[in-house]
């Protein structure tokens, strides 16, 4: 199973967005996809169940205090979605299960803190050390006319990782996501939106060597 992991210790920088979004797009590529809400919030979770049954399915992961159990069988594409504050042994357990991991991150001073340590943290990490598993950064409401997006985007260069594409701050993600759907589901008519992640989409169907 190709299972992906999107994380960042700090809460809000669009970890579910995000997540719900990669299930979203793989379920229309007709891959099996399962999703694991490992955050008590279950932002996931609850937007799962208000899926319309008509759109693409996305099975539910089941979980147990922060750890995924065994995926539902079949499953091609496992997608993570992570509590805010996930460092230490909880992150390296994590990391032994997935392949690919994404951090989004958004343009405000105290997100920027809280992922430096956590680029560190992953750096150290065996599993990325050895390239076994591939890290990449996505700019998460993103306006490029504010400082705080080009404090940003300067501030991410220092790292050793790709950022792999910016997604712009609208509202349509907010709605798309009350009603259970993406911008990727049909009827959003989303197209330049939607161009923002191809990037992101390219880099995790790409295979890793
Ligand atoms: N690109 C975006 N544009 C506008 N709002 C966004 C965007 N991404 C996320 N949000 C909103 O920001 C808030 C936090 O996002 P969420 O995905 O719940 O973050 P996390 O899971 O990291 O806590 C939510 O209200 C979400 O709808
Ligand atoms: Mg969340």
């Amino acid at each position: 199973m190709h299972t992906i992991m999107v994380a960042n210790p700090k809460g809000g920088c669009g970890k579910s967005t995000l997540a719900i979004h990669l299930a979203s797009w793989f379920a229309h590529c007709d891959e099996i996809v399962c999703l694991a809400d490992l955050d008590r919030q279950q932002s996931s979770a609850e937007w799962l169940k208000r899926r319309p049954s008509t759109l693409p399915p996305i099975r539910a992961w089941a979980s147990e205090d922060g750890t995924p159990g065994a995926p539902p069988r079949d499953c091609g594409v496992g997608i993570l979605d992570t509590p805010a504050g996930l460092h230490g042994k909880a992150l390296r357990q994590l990391l032994r299960e997935v392949d690919r991991v994404i951090v989004p991150v958004a343009p405000s001073r105290f997100d920027m803190l809280a992922s430096r340590d956590f680029f560190d943290e992953l750096a150290e990490t065996k599993a990325v050390r050895k390239d076994r598993v591939g890290v990449a950064i996505v700019g998460m409401r993103v306006d490029p006319r504010t400082n705080a997006s080009q404090q940003m985007l300067e501030f991410l260069q220092q790292f050793d990782l790709p950022l792999v594409t910016c997604i712009r701050n609208t509202q349509r993600y907010v709605q798309a996501v009350e009603t259970g759907e993406t911008l990727f589901d049909p009827g959003r008519n989303a197209t330049g939106d939607l161009e923002q992640w191809r990037p992101l989409l390219d880099w995790l169907v790409t295979r890793r060597t």
